[in-house]
């Protein structure tokens, strides 16, 4: 098992990519703490992973508020005895998010509380447990809209990922002789339930499919799969990377007919 002996931190595991990372995880050999403010769905996460003979515990964090993401990184701590690896998974697209002229602030401030400052937040007392435990893997899920721009824009979600990638290179560099390790997550278009509205839509749908080269939407296992990677010990020599998992949209300039 990849993942023996670790214990894991990831916030908004109540669904899409952060619940089918907590599965990962704890089917690899984890003890996972799921963290969401949807307490049914992260309970409904525990109780899979439990049912099918994992370990994990769930609470509630709502990863804009510091007091909250003190006691979910002390929760974890004292329930587990250490942290090994902290996924700052939780994240928002507000529906409101559209062109930098006509977005609200309301829009912007939320999408940024969330999104910035709850990685910040997850990040600072996150990197300290690991720090007192030895050492860790810190994953801060960014995206591919970090790397490029879109002429359908969602200005305030596009910004926040931005600041995620930057940020984590900068946590990547100044704790990289203290035994932390610090990547950001890009996938490219998942079907999470994030993007299931938008992609509802036929033609919002095909306006992006045509821009994958591979041809598809990704799926929340595949991310998942490339966090397996990042969380265990095979990811030994790396660190402040973004790890790009999109169907090869950030290669393409012209995609397969
Ligand atoms: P999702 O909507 O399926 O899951 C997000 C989870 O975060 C939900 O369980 C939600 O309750 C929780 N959450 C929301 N606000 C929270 C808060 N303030 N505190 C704690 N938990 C909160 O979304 P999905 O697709 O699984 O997204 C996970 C991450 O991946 C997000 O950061 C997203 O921006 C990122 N991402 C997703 C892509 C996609 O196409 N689905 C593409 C690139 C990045």
């Amino acid at each position: 098992m990849r993942l023996q002996g670790k214990v894991a931190l990831i916030t908004g595991a109540g669904s899409g990519i952060g619940k089918l990372t907590a599965e990962t995880f704890a089917r690899e050999g984890a003890r996972v703490v799921v963290a969401d403010v949807v307490d049914e769905a992260g309970r409904a996460t525990v109780d899979g992973i439990r049912a099918a003979g994992g370990e994990a515990e769930y609470v509630h964090c709502d990863v804009s508020v510091a007091e909250e993401v003190e006691a979910m990184v002390a929760f974890t701590v004292g329930r587990f005895g250490k942290l090994d690896v902290m996924m700052n998974n939780a994240g928002i697209f507000h529906a409101r998010d559209g062109s930098v002229i006509d977005t609200d602030e309301e829009t912007w401030d939320r999408t940024i509380a969330i999104n910035l400052k709850g990685v910040f937040l997850g990040s600072k007392y996150g990197v300290r447990a690991m720090l007192d435990s030895g050492g860790g893997s810190l994953i801060n899920v960014a995206s591919f809209v970090a790397l490029m721009g879109a002429a359908v824009p969602q200005i305030a979600y596009t910004a926040s990922k931005g600041g995620v990638l930057s940020m984590t290179r900068e946590i990547a560099v100044e704790f990289a002789r203290r035994g932390i390790r610090a990547n950001a997550l890009c996938p490219g278009p998942i079907e999470t339930p994030l993007l299931a509205e938008l992609l509802a839509d036929p033609a919002a749908r095909q306006r992006r499919l045509v821009h994958i080269p591979i041809g598809r939407f990704g799926q929340g296992q595949e991310i998942a799969n490339a966090a397996l990677f990042l969380a265990s010990d095979e990811s030994s020599l790396m660190t402040g990377a973004a790890l790009v998992v999109d169907g090869g949209i950030t290669a393409a300039y012209i995609t397969p007919e």
